[in-house]
């Protein structure tokens, strides 16, 4: 295991804040100085644009764009490097994914197979998709815990018609990590693809496409130490080769004619139009270079480690409700009896704490756990036990009177 002081000295916003706890990574995480570093140094010293340039620092700078993917390929056991594809974020993968089965894949009376716990960017996509081919959403019976039975998902393929499937490896609520392989396997048992958005679950815990056998893998740099703006589409490389890009323009075309004919670079620059996020690229190597020095199976155990020590504490406080007593990703979701969540987060920023509240942007989550607005603690490698119980102290004093004080 690491340690954890040493970890936190490496990010600038715990050196800059030293009091104030950050408990939203599932938002966006902090940076560490390498990262930080790696992007400076991109616009104080490499600044070019790549693949257009016939000058040194394009081509040092576009090597560096080029070899990442093999960075990038190397954390998640792609196969090949031109599996992955950069995108803005794991939004726009999504995005592209639901585009093109809705395009290409998807015809009336197919189904696209989902929960009710996806986040908004998970879902709208396939709704767009739904309403273009005439296909039909359906979803995975959830129970109140936000948790499926693979005995209940397999049903819902019974009747031949499920064409894709769109699951979260990890819910950004309820921080429950879900059965991938076995949710792969059966989908390909009946000749769907899966797409999995992986925004939460690549952060925190080991992925290894190949061993899971998933199609499309979506992911943020953001939420995984690295810069905004640049996200990953890593998807099998015969889909890719089969996928439309999203948008036309610059780098991704090899040529065209004034018929309108366009011949498109190769998988995956075809899908890459416009200057990218480079130095998003560059800081997303740097992030994923860092989490390897930690190692993976750390982060992972730091994450059930931490989840379990909070919500242990929780459990011993009768003013708080816990909605994910399994979760193992570092997000523990609840609500203080009788407190708005919003109001309850007014008061934690007052006593220098950051959570989010709200329904996290997945909306139809309440369908299946019955409470809509809930406060969510998300925690990160740099967090520490101290922190919790520093925050459970606060938990524990929270009353309506100090939550209208601080709002007002
Ligand atoms: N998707 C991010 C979250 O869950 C913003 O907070």
């Amino acid at each position: 295991m690491f340690d954890v002081k040493e970890i936190r000295k490496d990010f600038p916003m715990i050196t800059n804040h030293p009091d104030l706890i950050y408990f939203d990574s599932g938002a966006t995480s902090y940076k560490p100085q390498c990262v930080i570093d790696e992007v400076r140094n991109y616009y104080e010293f490499d600044n070019a644009n790549i693949h257009r340039g016939d000058y040194d620092i394009s081509f040092k700078v576009s090597k560096i764009y080029d070899d990442t993917r093999k960075t990038v390929a190397g954390f998640i056991n792609a196969p090949r490097k031109e599996c992955i594809v950069y995108t803005y974020g794991a939004t726009s993968s999504l995005n592209t994914v639901a585009i093109n089965a809705g395009n290409k894949l998807l015809k009336k009376g197919d189904v696209i197979l989902t929960s009710e716990v996806e986040h908004a960017s998970d879902i709208l996509p396939w709704f767009i998709a739904a309403e273009k081919s005439g296909a039909q959403i359906r979803y995975i019976p959830f129970n109140e815990h936000a948790l499926m039975d693979l005995k209940d998902y397999e049903e819902c393929f019974k009747d031949g018609k499920v064409k894709i499937v769109a699951l979260p490896y990890v819910s950004n609520v309820m921080g429950y990590i879900y059965p991938i392989r076995e949710i792969c396997m059966i989908a390909h048992k009946y000749g769907a693809l899966v797409s999995i958005d992986g925004a939460q679950g690549v952060p925190h815990l080991k992925i290894d496409v190949q061993d899971f056998d998933i199609d499309f893998l979506s992911f943020s740099s953001h939420k995984m130490l690295g810069p905004a703006g640049i996200g990953v589409l890593y998807g099998k490389y015969d889909l890719l080769e089969q996928m439309d890009p999203i948008f036309y323009g610059g780098g991704s075309n090899a040529r065209f004619y004034e018929d309108g004919r366009i011949i498109l670079q190769k998988t995956p620059e075809k899908f890459e139009a416009g200057t990218p996020c480079i130095e998003g690229v560059l800081g997303l190597r740097k992030a994923i270079e860092y989490l390897e020095s930690i190692g993976m199976d750390n982060v992972m155990e730091y994450g059930i480690e931490l989840s379990e020590y909070f919500i242990e504490k929780l459990e011993k406080l009768d003013n708080v409700e816990i909605y994910n007593k399994g979760s193992q990703s570092g997000i523990v979701t609840f609500n203080i009896k009788g407190i708005f969540a919003q109001d309850a987060a007014s008061y934690f920023n007052k006593m220098g704490i950051s959570v989010r509240t709200g329904n996290h942007c997945a909306k139809l989550l309440q369908n299946v756990i019955h409470v809509n607005e809930t406060i969510r603690a998300s925690l990160y490698i740099y967090n520490t036990k101290e922190e919790i119980d520093r925050f459970i102290d606060v938990i524990k004093d929270t009353t309506i009177e100090k939550c209208v004080d601080s709002v007002l």
